[in-house]
């Protein structure tokens, strides 16, 4: 199995990667670690520990950054109307889950597990870059050492989406993203080049409102809020797209998407603060972008392994 450590800001699109990584039985979580995004990092942390919980697993969840790497604002106004003011479609029970989190902090505990398992470690960040640019900066000797990063974020070849040349996960920390992007780490980057095509239409979420467990109905609630809220902001949509549970489908299967190695460039002020584009090809770094996905064959996968309609 390969060991992973899963950064989310979870909101409804971490909450169904989080339920595929852990259904695919195919990863050995180490741990979970959140970032400010979608919500707060606090409410991340309390979505995160609820959404593990609910799913039957003891995972750890390490707290991580409250706020992008140079201050600034968090944009929590476009999330909260995509995912809900809980983050969670508005459907997070009203009794408080918030556990205690770990003393150990997310950069810590992203650091120790590199160096505790040398070239084993696959990381895969679904929210803004703040934790592991924080890694980089605190401790660029784990580098060499990290197997795999794969990153959903980024749109180098197509529109944004919270502004019309960003991603939201960059957008929300532009320096961490250059830093991350320019590290040297092996990176697999899944922009909204490959998660605007994976779309989840309504009617497979409809058949997980059948079966009548607890667990299938929360998942079923949180995505119909989601697909209401794409539906809102693009008329005509399909469905709402997969972004943060293609990331994990990467992981679990790389032959979803077709990469191309790339330098990556982030606008980190002006105008376009946040644009992803392809740079300088003489730069020592490039990552993998994904630019293709059979999308019909990652459904497939995506629900099969899911399975809330049994
Ligand atoms: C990304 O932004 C967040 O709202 C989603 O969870 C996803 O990680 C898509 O741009
Ligand atoms: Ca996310």
């Amino acid at each position: 199995k390969k060991k992973v450590i899963f950064d989310v800001d979870t909101g409804i699109d971490d909450a169904l990667a989080i339920a595929y990584a852990i259904k695919s039985r195919c990863l050995d979580i180490l741990g979970m670690t959140t970032c400010f995004g979608n919500v707060t990092v606090e409410d991340a942390t309390r979505n995160t520990a609820y959404v593990v919980q609910l799913l039957g697993e003891d995972l750890p969840v390490y707290q991580g950054s409250s706020e992008p790497l140079n201050g600034g604002e968090l944009y929590l106004e476009v999330a909260q109307r995509i995912h809900g003011m809980d983050g969670l479609g508005n459907c997070l029970p009203t009794v408080d889950e918030r556990r205690d989190s770990p003393q150990v902090d997310a950069i810590r505990f992203i650091i120790d597990s590199i160096q505790k398992y040398p070239d084993d470690v696959t990381l895969i960040f679904v929210g803004p870059l703040t934790n592991l640019a924080k890694v980089v900066e605190l401790a660029p000797e784990v580098i060499p050492l990290v197997k795999e990063v794969v990153i959903m974020g980024g749109a180098v070849t197509v529109p944004g989406n919270v502004r019309p040349h960003a991603e939201a996960n960059i957008y929300a920390d532009p320096d961490a993203a250059k830093i991350v992007l320019q590290s040297g780490l092996p990176i697999t980057l899944v922009g909204l080049d490959v998660t605007m095509e994976t779309l989840l239409p309504r009617e497979y979420v409809t058949e997980w409102e059948k079966s009548g467990s607890a667990v299938s109905q929360f998942f079923a609630n949180i995505t119909d809020y989601y697909i209401s809220a794409y539906k809102n902001f693009k008329p005509g949509i399909r469905g709402c797209s997969l972004h943060d549970p293609l990331a994990v489908g990467v992981v679990l299967d790389p032959t979803f998407v077709d990469t191309k190695t790339m330098t990556i460039n982030v606008d980190i002020e002006g105008e376009e603060i946040g644009k992803t584009y392809e740079g300088e090809k003489a730069a020592n770094y490039t990552i993998n972008v994904c630019l293709a996905v059979d999308d019909e064959r990652f459904l497939k996968h995506f629900l099969t392994t899911l399975a809330f309609e049994q």
